[in-house]
């Protein structure tokens, strides 16, 4: 059965990004001790620099939060560039309060990456599961990488990167011959257990993925689809990646 997606349309990228921190930071004044799912990419960014700034103020604390991400690439260890650590520690965990031993990511060079599957799963339960689930949507509907193809009860794997994902990450690396090929992702069915899930999504290139997540039919052809299913779900995207949205 499809749930109800809470839409909010905002003006800009900045507008997405203020409203996502104020998310976030209500969560951690609910709970201190609050569990962050979150998401790397462009689009974060701009969200984590605020929080950075409300934490500066003094108006946020991070010493109890514990946090997961949805996904790393095989291959990359975290003091990578392009890893996924690398990138929370660059654009969050390097400038707040946090814990290191609070921050759960997949280890991308993992030796047994199907134990390594098993025990982020594992461990995302001990925590006591994810309050809030940040999220980002690709322009081909996935999320994390659940790539298009990915099932509703799908958990934490390793899972090859879509022609599409590579070219649309090769932007941040020195040539497309250098993104993995491989990534680990948490699975859809890990997603959907999270108590709350936030969307975020800004700019014309996603507005076909968004039209297809919300409007299209429901599947793994489309993974952010299922989202539709979840009770609290908000999708939080700017005018232009609702540009495909009917009124
Ligand atoms: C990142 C992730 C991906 C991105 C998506 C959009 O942790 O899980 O699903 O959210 O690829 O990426 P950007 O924001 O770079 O367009």
């Amino acid at each position: 059965m499809s749930g109800y997606i809470h839409l909010q349309i905002v003006e800009n990228a900045e507008d997405v990004a203020r409203i996502a921190a104020q998310n976030l930071c209500a969560q951690i004044r609910e709970r201190s001790d609050a569990v962050l799912g979150l998401a790397t990419g462009s689009t974060p960014e701009a969200t984590y620099a605020e929080l950075v700034r409300v934490h500066r103020e003094r108006r946020v604390s991070f010493s109890r939060v514990r946090s997961v991400n949805l996904d790393e690439y095989q291959g990359l260890d975290g003091a990578h560039e392009h890893s996924y650590r690398y990138y929370m520690q660059r654009h969050l965990f390097d400038h707040v309060d946090m814990r290191s031993w609070n921050a759960l990511l997949l280890d991308g060079t993992a030796v047994d990456g199907e134990a390594e599957c098993r025990a982020y799963e594992e461990r995302i339960r001990a925590l006591g599961g994810v309050d809030l689930w940040l999220l980002g949507i690709g322009s081909n509907g996935h999320i994390a990488f659940n790539e298009p193809g990915s099932t509703r009860d799908s958990r934490t794997r390793c899972v090859p990167l879509t022609a599409e994902t590579i070219a649309d990450n090769s932007r941040l690396f020195a040539a497309p011959t250098e993104v993995p090929r491989r990534a680990y992702t948490v699975g859809i069915a890990t997603i959907m257990e999270a108590r709350r899930l936030l969307l975020l999504a800004t700019g014309e290139h996603k507005a076909r993925a968004v039209a297809a997540a919300l409007r299209g039919e429901e599947g793994p052809h489309c993974p952010a689809s299922f989202l539709r299913g979840h009770a609290e779900c908000t999708f939080l995207i700017d005018r232009q990646a609702a540009s495909l949205l009917e009124s």
